[in-house]
């Protein structure tokens, strides 16, 4: 298992701010997740899953824009938790249901759930040579996301890295479960696809970064 070695506070959240999300309705963990599955199950609706949500501003837009759509998402980042709880309550919305356990633990007990669209966007770069190991996306975690995908599913994954993007498409392509359909760095397509330009979408089109769009079908 993959430990996480990101930040989970920011210096301006206070360790208690979090007991915030432990009762909260759309808030899980690895305990209660299964009764959030069995209400999905009984739904039948498309369920979506973001993984690495940060301020959950992708995960937003998208719950507003497919409000028929279940969406999960996954971030051990607690302050990015507690934006996110703050824009659900305020916009009333009720088809996102969020934790911050990391993907291994979702992995763990995520079952037989099976995701339409699954979001990466801006994973963890790790750009040191010896901190590479720390990398989201390698061919174990593809294998992983067969997994939990039906055909024609799709992996949607943003990064600015140039050196992710190898190991991105290397990893993809050597398990050859999921077929590149795109490999884009043209913003208009972002648009088309509707993806939500986030807090480091915006930083990297700052620092003139290019930015990769790949799209897995499975
Ligand atoms: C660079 S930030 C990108 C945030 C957001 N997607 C955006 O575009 O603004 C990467 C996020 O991935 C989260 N993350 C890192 N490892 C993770 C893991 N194993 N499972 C889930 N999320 C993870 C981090 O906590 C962080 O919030």
């Amino acid at each position: 298992m993959l430990p996480f070695y990101g930040r989970r506070l920011s210096r301006k959240t206070k360790r208690f701010d979090s007991f915030d999300l432990e009762n909260y309705k759309f808030f899980f963990n690895e305990i209660n997740f299964s009764d959030i599955k069995k209400k999905l199950v009984k739904r039948c609706q498309n369920v979506n899953l973001e993984i690495g949500f940060g301020k959950g501003e992708n995960l937003i837009f998208q719950s507003q824009t497919k409000k028929k759509d279940i969406f999960l998402a996954i971030d051990p980042f607690i302050s990015g938790g507690l934006k996110l709880k703050k824009k659900i309550e305020t916009l009333k919305i009720s088809n996102i249901f969020f934790s911050n356990v990391t993907f291994s633990q979702f992995f763990k007990v995520v079952g037989d759930l099976n995701f339409k669209k699954i979001f990466i966007l801006f994973p963890d770069p790790w750009p040191k040579k010896r901190h590479k190991k720390r990398r989201l996306i390698n061919e174990e975690f593809v294998k992983n996301l067969a997994k939990i995908t039906l055909k024609y599913s799709e992996i949607l994954v943003v990064t600015d890295d140039e050196d992710y993007s190898n190991q991105i498409l290397k990893s993809f392509s050597k398990q050859n479960l999921f077929k590149l359909l795109l490999k884009t760095s043209d913003s208009q397509i972002f648009e088309y696809y509707k993806i939500y330009p986030t807090t480091y979408y915006r930083k990297a089109k700052r620092e003139n970064r290019i930015i990769n769009l790949f799209i897995y079908q499975k």
